[in-house]
């Protein structure tokens, strides 16, 4: 069998393919293939003094979502699917594949000897690395983000966010509250039509698919950039009812532009990653703020908002609460949550003049 590398056409940025030979059936094959793997291994290698930690855990962390991949496409069969019979800490359902997902992202992260602390949201305190395994990175997760999804097969995703630690001794709490501008590397993985990740070490964006017949996520998209403006608007709109003025006022203007111009398209899956990786492939905006019922919207801080706003960024966009930046909040508490919108920063600014003009 022979595989094909392709590349994702409706990106902005061409990626050269290394050096590839044409099958008699027409197929291209890559002989000199980037995986995320080599990339992460030949960044690192180019960081003064780096002694190969944070590439060792990034890999473990991509074997862990390997492992998610394949058991969400499994999950029907196996009947991975529907409740384990736990709440967690946020109060919703836990399902089968949130449990196994977490262990193994938590399992995997222990083995690659490069963390001290993690912050997942299936798990109310952080969780400590046993002391003879301790590295000197703290990781926050979102081991399966989406999961009312999980059920109607729809898109899912793991969020990541690493950071260093800065203090000494026995780590604490306090190690895993840096606010977001301190991220040293953050992505997600989108389990859709294929498995995607997207991941930045804070000098871009780039995107791996992962090709199946290798066991391998492939480059197939370099330093991607959102479109300045989009022509998609993102929100569960259901909750109008409950959202600030200037949110309904910006949602009107997009749906009945006033200058004449098109409307913006509507798209809403209710899986934030899967969300988000359309906005950055298609431009747009994506919004979770803060309404009547959830004063600080619903998503965490930790690790939902601030790894995608650091992606975001990494790709030309914005993301902000509505008066500050996502990335300079401080953080309080583990599972603190923050109003959310990001996307191309045309529409983003736009968004933002609707909250100013109904602040004066
Ligand atoms: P989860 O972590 O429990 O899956 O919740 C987070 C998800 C996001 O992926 C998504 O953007 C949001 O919840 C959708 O929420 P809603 O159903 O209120 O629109
Ligand atoms: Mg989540």
């Amino acid at each position: 069998m022979h595989t094909l590398f392709w590349r994702w056409s409706s990106l902005a940025t061409p990626m050269q393919l290394s050096d590839t030979v044409r099958m008699s059936d027409q197929s291209v094959f890559d002989v000199d293939v980037w995986t995320l793997t080599r990339f992460v291994m030949e960044k690192g290698r180019k960081v003064k003094g780096a002694t190969g930690e944070l590439t060792q855990l990034i890999n473990s962390l991509l074997t862990a979502i390997k492992a998610i991949s394949s058991a969400v496409r499994k999950a029907g069969l196996n009947h991975l699917q529907g409740l384990a019979g736990q709440v967690n800490v946020t109060g919703d359902e836990q399902k089968k594949l949130d449990v196994l997902s977490n262990d193994l992202v938590i399992n995997m992260l222990n083995a690659s000897y490069g963390t001290c602390l993690m912050v997942s949201e299936e798990n109310e305190n952080v969780i400590y690395t046993p002391a003879e395994k301790r590295g000197k990175y703290i990781v926050c997760f979102d081991p399966l983000d989406g999961s009312s999804n999980i059920d109607c097969l729809a898109p899912i995703g793991t969020i990541f966010a690493i950071y260093k630690r800065t203090s000494d001794g026995e780590p604490t709490v306090k190690d895993a509250l840096q606010p977001g501008n301190q991220i040293v590397c953050a992505g997600y993985a989108l389990y859709g039509s294929a498995t995607v990740v997207a991941i930045s070490t804070g000098t871009g964006v780039d995107f791996f698919m992962l090709d199946p017949a290798i066991g391998e996520f492939i480059l197939t998209d370099r330093n991607v950039k959102i479109k300045k403006k989009g022509k998609i608007y993102s929100i569960n709109e259901g909750y109008a009812k409950y959202f600030e003025p200037a949110v309904n006022e910006y949602i009107k203007h997009k749906k009945y532009p006033e200058d004449g111009s098109a409307p913006y398209g509507a798209r809403y899956v209710g899986s934030m990653v899967s969300d988000i990786h359309r906005t950055i492939a298609y431009g747009g905006i994506f919004m979770y703020p803060a309404n009547e019922k959830s004063p600080k919207g619903k998503l965490r801080l930790l690790y939902e908002c601030n790894p995608i706003a650091f992606l975001i960024e990494q790709a030309g966009g914005i993301a902000t609460t509505g008066t500050q930046r996502v990335l300079d909040i401080i953080p309080e508490g583990l599972h603190q949550r923050a109003p959310f919108v990001a996307g191309s920063p045309d529409d983003v600014e736009e968004y933002l003049s609707f909250v100013k003009k109904q602040k004066k």
